[in-house]
C-alpha cells in the first residue's frame, strides 16, 4: 500500500472513532478517538497517546484535541484516570462487572502505562505550538508527581502497579501466579479482578495503602520503561529550569532500578518484580524486551535480548513478530482467546516500541523487517486489536485505532 493511500484508511477509522460532544457530567467539551466503537466506547489513557501519535501524520489539530480532552480529566491532585466515560449514558458498560475501580462513576480510579509526556513532546514537535506545551506543562508535572508520590512506596525509581489492566497487558500470563489464575479464561480473569477489588473497597481512594495491602503489587518492566522514557520527555519539555533536572534524575534512577533489579542474568531479560518483596516473576513477555525504548540500556543487554529472545525462532521471531508471550511458554495462545487477550497474538503498539528501541539502538534492518511484517498485517486483515502471529489474520476489535501507529513505524 502506497503511504498515501495508508493515510487515508488510517484517517477513515481515526475519524470514524472520532466522538464530540459535552460531558453531561462536567459540562466540559471532549474531543477524542474511542479504540473501537464496538468494545472500547469510551476514552482510554494510553490509546489516546497512540492516537494522538498517529494523528501528528495526518491531522495535527486533532492531535492536540486528543491530547488536550485527556489532559483535562487530570483531577487536581494531578492524578488521570485510565477510562473515562465521557458519554454518562455508555458508563455502565463496564461497572455491572466492577472492572474498574472507580470512586466516582464517571472515571476510572486506576493508570495506564504513563506515556502521556512523550505523545505531548511529539505533539509538539509536530506542531512547534508553543501554547500547547504551555498548557500542558502543568498537567504534566502534577500527573507525573502524583506518580511518584503515590506509586513508589519503597522510592527506588519503579512504580508500582495495583491491578493487571494498569500495564495494559490485562491477561498476561505472567500475572496468573498473582492473580491464584486457575480458571484461564476471561470469565476467570474477570473474577480474579473481581477478587481484588473486595480486597480494596474500604481503601479505594488511597493508593499507598492498596500497595500497602500486597494483594496486587507489581512493579512492572513496561510500566517502568515507559515511565522512565515520558519523565526524559517531560524533562526536555520543560526546558532549562530547575524542575526539569528534578525529572531527568528521577528517570535516571529508574533506569538505574531497571538495570539493577529487573534485569535478570540468568534469563538475559527484565523480569517484573511482584509484591512489596520485590520477588522477580521468572515469565519472560513481551514487556520483558520494553527498557529497549530507552537510551541508556547498555549495548550489551540489547544484544542478549535481540540475540536470544527477538530473532530466535523458538521465541518471538514468529512469522508475523513479535508475539506477547514468547512461542517456547507452555501458556502461549496464539488465535484468538475471546477476550482473554496479551498471551500470545501480535499487537501494532508493542511493534512501535520495539522498532522504535531497536532503531535507537542501531539495529534498523531488524526494525524494517518487524515494521513490514506488521504493515503486512494491516494491509491483510485491516486495522484489528491484534493478529495471529502465524498467519498474521487480524483479531479482537475492528477498525482499531492504536493500530493506526503503523504510519509511525
Ligand atoms: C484492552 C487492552 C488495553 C487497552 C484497552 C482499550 O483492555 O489490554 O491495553 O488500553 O483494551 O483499547
Amino acid at each position: 500500500m502506497r503511504r498515501q493511500e495508508l493515510e487515508r484508511v488510517a484517517y477513515d477509522i481515526l475519524l470514524g472513532n472520532l466522538r464530540r460532544g459535552t460531558a453531561e457530567w462536567n459540562g466540559q467539551d471532549y474531543s477524542f478517538v474511542v479504540p473501537s466503537l464496538t468494545g472500547y466506547p469510551f476514552q482510554w489513557f494510553w490509546d489516546s497517546c497512540f492516537h494522538a501519535i498517529a494523528l501528528t501524520h495526518i491531522d495535527h489539530d486533532q492531535a492536540k484535541s486528543e491530547l488536550d480532552t485527556l489532559m483535562s480529566a487530570a483531577l487536581p491532585n494531578g492524578f488521570i484516570p485510565h477510562i473515562i466515560f465521557w458519554e454518562s449514558e455508555k458508563r455502565d458498560y463496564f461497572l455491572d462487572q466492577n472492572l474498574v475501580a472507580t470512586i466516582n462513576p464517571n472515571f476510572s480510579c486506576t493508570i495506564q502505562p504513563p506515556i502521556l509526556a512523550y505523545a505531548v513532546e511529539r505533539v509538539y514537535q509536530a506542531t512547534s505550538d508553543e501554547a500547547f506545551r504551555e498548557r500542558s506543562l502543568p498537567v504534566l508535572v502534577n500527573y507525573y508527581r502524583w506518580l511518584k508520590e503515590n506509586r513508589d512506596p519503597d522510592n527506588d525509581g519503579l512504580l508500582s502497579i495495583i491491578q493487571p489492566e494498569e500495564a495494559g497487558t490485562d491477561c498476561s500470563p505472567k500475572y496468573d501466579e498473582i492473580l491464584g489464575l486457575t480458571d484461564l479464561s476471561n470469565q476467570g480473569f474477570i473474577k480474579a479482578l473481581n477478587k481484588i477489588y473486595s480486597a480494596y473497597e474500604l481503601i479505594r481512594s488511597d493508593d499507598l495503602r492498596m500497595l500497602d495491602a500486597n494483594v496486587f503489587h507489581v512493579e512492572d518492566v513496561l510500566v517502568n520503561s515507559i515511565y522512565a522514557l515520558s519523565l526524559q520527555s517531560l524533562a526536555r519539555l520543560l526546558g532549562n529550569t530547575p524542575e526539569s533536572i528534578i525529572f531527568q534524575d528521577e528517570a535516571s534512577r529508574t533506569i538505574e532500578s531497571l538495570l539493577n533489579k529487573c534485569w535478570d542474568a540468568g534469563t538475559e531479560a527484565f523480569l517484573d518484580l511482584n509484591g512489596v518483596q520485590e520477588i522477580p516473576n521468572s515469565m519472560v513477555t513481551i514487556s520483558s524486551l520494553m527498557p529497549i525504548i530507552l537510551q541508556d540500556i547498555p549495548s550489551d543487554k540489547v544484544k542478549r535480548l535481540v540475540d536470544k529472545w527477538i530473532i530466535s525462532e523458538d521465541q518471538f521471531w514468529l512469522p508475523y513478530p513479535l508475539p506477547s508471550v514468547p512461542a517456547s511458554n507452555p501458556k502461549f495462545m496464539p488465535g484468538n482467546p475471546q477476550g482473554f487477550i496479551w498471551r500470545g497474538p501480535s499487537w501494532i503498539n508493542t511493534n512501535w516500541f520495539i522498532t522504535k528501541g531497536l532503531r535507537l539502538h542501531g539495529y534498523h534492518q531488524l526494525a524494517d523487517d518487524i515494521s513490514s511484517k506488521s504493515l503486512a498485517c494491516v494491509e491483510q486483515s485491516g486495522f484489528r486489536e491484534y493478529y495471529n502471529p502465524y498467519t498474521g489474520e487480524g483479531l479482537g476489535a475492528k477498525n482499531f485505532g492504536w493500530s493506526t501507529l503503523i504510519l509511525d513505524m
